[in-house]
């Protein structure tokens, strides 16, 4: 900024900018970068984890390991990535499998872990087979514990990262369809308010992200609305990006939240009448 002539001729003194307050707030609001950062996705072979890595590529992340269970998963997914010259690396990673979990360690520094990988059993919680609820459990919360206690202890040596896991707004009211299912997902709500008690002040940001019903093969029977794929997987990059805290997605997940505000016990009642 020119501020005045002085004998010698025009001096410049450079002054501050003088920045649109709106425009500062905006910067602020954005706090993770998502450009240049290392990311794994679980279960990204298909859904939501496979929408959710192609979404960071096209962020700017820097590499974005995919983690798949089936070595035809992993090829298709070679042969996909390999189209579009995308930053995706599949690995092997069933995240029941205390080896493939703790390889994950050996990848070098993630910025950024999305545990995805979930399994949905139906049905009445007294009837149903009791191996799929334990294997709900094993899968839904077992897993994304295991792969928080395999990559957080170097985030928090680095004193920087992100644990971000895809719940559902029905871990906060269950829908008695799934009921199994939607207790698995309260586990993994609680286990996220548990790892911010533990590494929010070491710089590891945690969040549990609670969606609806996505357009996946896991609500290919149910005859309601869904959300894209890709629409899930921007609002939880944009989530990310402002470092929310259990973010809703979708406008049926926030209806849910602000129910259980406004009247709870009427809540629980109208959906529990959501049964098998
Ligand atoms: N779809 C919905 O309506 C909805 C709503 C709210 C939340 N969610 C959540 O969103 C996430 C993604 O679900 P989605 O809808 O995309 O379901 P999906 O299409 O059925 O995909 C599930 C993914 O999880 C993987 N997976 C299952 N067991 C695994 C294991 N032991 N180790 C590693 N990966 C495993 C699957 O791998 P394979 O291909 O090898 O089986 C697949 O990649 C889940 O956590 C789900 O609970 C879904």
């Amino acid at each position: 900024m020119i501020t005045g002539a002085s004998a010698s001729g025009w001096s410049l003194v450079l002054k501050p900018l003088d920045f649109d307050q709106r425009f500062i707030d905006d910067l602020i609001t954005f706090l993770m970068d998502i450009r240049d950062r290392r990311v794994l996705i679980t279960g990204a072979s298909r859904g939501l984890g496979r929408a959710l890595a192609f979404a960071f590529a096209a962020g700017g992340a820097r590499e974005v390991f995919a983690g798949a269970r089936n070595a035809a998963d992993i090829e298709k997914l070679k042969s996909d990535v390999a189209a579009i010259s995308a930053p995706i690396t599949p690995i092997k990673l069933d995240v029941t499998s205390e080896d493939d979990v703790n390889a994950t360690a050996n990848l070098g520094f993630i910025d950024i872990l999305v545990n995805n990988a979930g399994i949905a059993g139906y049905g009445d919680p007294l009837q149903m087979n009791f191996e799929t609820a334990v294997r709900e459990m094993n899968v839904n919360y077992f897993g994304a514990l295991r792969m928080a206690r395999a990559l957080a202890p170097q985030m928090i040596e680095r004193g920087e990262g992100m644990i971000v896991s895809v719940a559902t707004a029905f871990a906060k009211v269950n829908l008695p369809l799934v009921a199994t299912y939607c207790a698995s997902k309260a586990a993994l709500l609680s286990l996220g308010q548990a790892l911010r008690a533990y590494l929010g002040d070491k710089g590891v940001h945690v969040m549990t992200v609670m969606p609806t019903t996505i357009d996946t093969d896991m609500s290919k029977g149910a005859d309601v609305p869904k959300m894209t794929t890709e629409f899930v997987a921007t609002e939880i990059l944009r989530h990310i990006r402002e470092e929310t805290i259990d973010p809703p997605i979708g406008e049926e997940a926030e209806g849910i939240l602000d129910g259980l505000l406004k009247d709870p016990a009427g809540l629980e009642k109208m959906i529990g009448q959501i049964r098998a």
